[in-house]
């Protein structure tokens, strides 16, 4: 692999600075103009003003991009992610739009459901490949890390299906992939009459299997109506960091349920979703190290009004990120930039906050700060360029994909017009 050295930036947007950010401290991008970054094997090895780093020793050795005035940012961690899952549900989609909800298409078997019986009956294969194909596509928008959940299999062999596919693309793609045992998904369909059985299920058996296997770092639970109670989700998490198991939550999306409280009991990595937090939820918020990870991707393609509040949570000091939730139900998207424009304009956050809670903040989420998510010295060589010659652009410009160039651990991914 080469040592390249990166010029001909507008911006750098290089996110160095505290972690996690809230508050004010969120919209601080540390942008360096007209700069250029020096890498060295898979790291950054300086980043700075041009003329400094172009009269670097090793700079002269390196491989020249000249990116003509892009702006360069890391790459995107987008820390919410369904990633295996068959096929899409583009019948509900049309049944929603005609006025079906999302709850009513789900409890006449739709939903979910839909997705487990079918992923049951896919083979690895299969699954893997179109796995593969998105994540190149992730990739292609400015992507470098992820996390992905299981949570469509809901029986041991399917579970542990998704589980060993997320292990070999880890292995086998350059992406970062951090897996989340999600088998509190929902209730499957040979326990609907007997939930506390599949709780004790997960909480006695799966769960310290999956542990001890090391096939996932977090452990999950979708806390809401028609899913799991606060009392069975405490359980499910407890079980999962009794095994090392760091938790997150599907909180408060549907209706208010005390997950977000539950979340916080557990000092829980992160709480997503969160459309239908109350006031003395965002004050709690502001004062714990649980990270916000809000999914607008959800209300955008349910036609929902309700996004989670964006503005309101900064301002009590929370930790904010955002992630794209790409799953076949509630958010189709893999696009990074298309949730920042989402973010911006539909919960008010700044073109600036809204970098920094897809960069720094979610590293902090997926406990991998100290690699990822800004440009310093030392950290990987993780980074996208985009088309633009201001970082505002890139949620201004929404559906289209600017992304030129992106590397991981300074190998090239996708590069475009460049
Ligand atoms: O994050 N809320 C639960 N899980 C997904 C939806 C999954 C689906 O509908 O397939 C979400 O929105
Ligand atoms: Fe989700």
């Amino acid at each position: 692999m080469p040592d390249w050295l990166i010029t001909g930036c507008s911006q750098i947007l290089t996110l160095r600075g505290p972690v996690p950010r809230r508050g004010r401290a969120l919209s601080q991008l540390e942008i360096i103009r007209d700069g250029a970054i020096l890498v060295h094997q898979d790291r950054i090895a300086a980043v700075g003003a041009k003329r400094r780093i172009e009269r670097l020793p090793k700079a002269r050795h390196a491989e020249k991009l000249e990116l003509g005035g892009r702006v360069v940012l890391p790459g995107f961690v987008d820390s919410h992610t369904h990633l295996i899952f068959p096929f899409s549900r583009a019948a509900e989609y049309e049944q929603r739009i005609s006025g079906s909800t999302y709850e009513e298409i789900a409890r006449s078997g739709g939903g979910i459901r839909s997705t487990v019986k079918h992923l049951r009956s896919a083979s690895a294969r299969v699954l893997k490949a179109r796995a593969l194909k998105n994540l190149r596509e992730f990739a292609a928008h400015g992507t470098t890390t992820i996390e992905a959940k299981s949570g469509y299999g809901l029986d041991w062999k399917s579970e542990l299906k998704i589980l060993e596919i997320l292990y070999d693309l880890h292995q086998e793609h350059p992406l970062d992939i951090h897996a989340t045992f999600l088998g509190a998904h929902v209730v499957p369909q040979e326990f609907r009459r007997r939930p506390e059985a599949y709780v004790d299920l997960l909480t006695r058996r799966w769960i310290p299997a999956v542990a001890t296997a090391g096939l996932a770092e977090f452990c999950d639970v979708f806390c809401d109506r028609g899913a799991f109670t606060v009392d069975q989700s405490r359980r499910i998490l407890m079980a999962g960091r009794a095994g090392g198991l760091v938790p997150r939550i599907h909180a408060e999306q549907l209706a208010h349920t005390g997950a977000v409280r539950l979340a916080i009991e557990l000092q829980a990595a992160s709480a997503d979703h969160l459309e239908k937090i109350t006031r003395g939820d965002i004050q709690a918020l502001g004062l714990s190290n649980v990270v916000c990870t809000l999914l607008p991707g959800c209300c955008f393609h349910l036609g929902l009004k309700d996004y989670a509040p964006g503005r309101q949570l900064i301002e009590a000091g929370a930790i904010l990120g955002i992630a794209t939730d790409f799953n076949p139900g509630t958010s189709p998207t893999l696009s990074m930039t298309m949730i920042l424009s989402l973010a911006c304009t539909q919960m008010r956050m700044t073109p600036a906050e809204a970098i920094t809670a897809a960069t720094i903040n979610p590293a902090y989420s997926l406990r991998v700060h100290d690699r990822v998510g800004s440009l310093e010295v030392g950290k990987y060589a993780d980074l996208a360029a985009f088309d633009v010659a201001d970082y505002r652009e890139i949620p201004y410009y929404f559906g289209v994909n600017l992304c030129s160039l992106t590397m991981k651990r300074g190998a090239i991914l996708h590069m475009k017009n460049l």
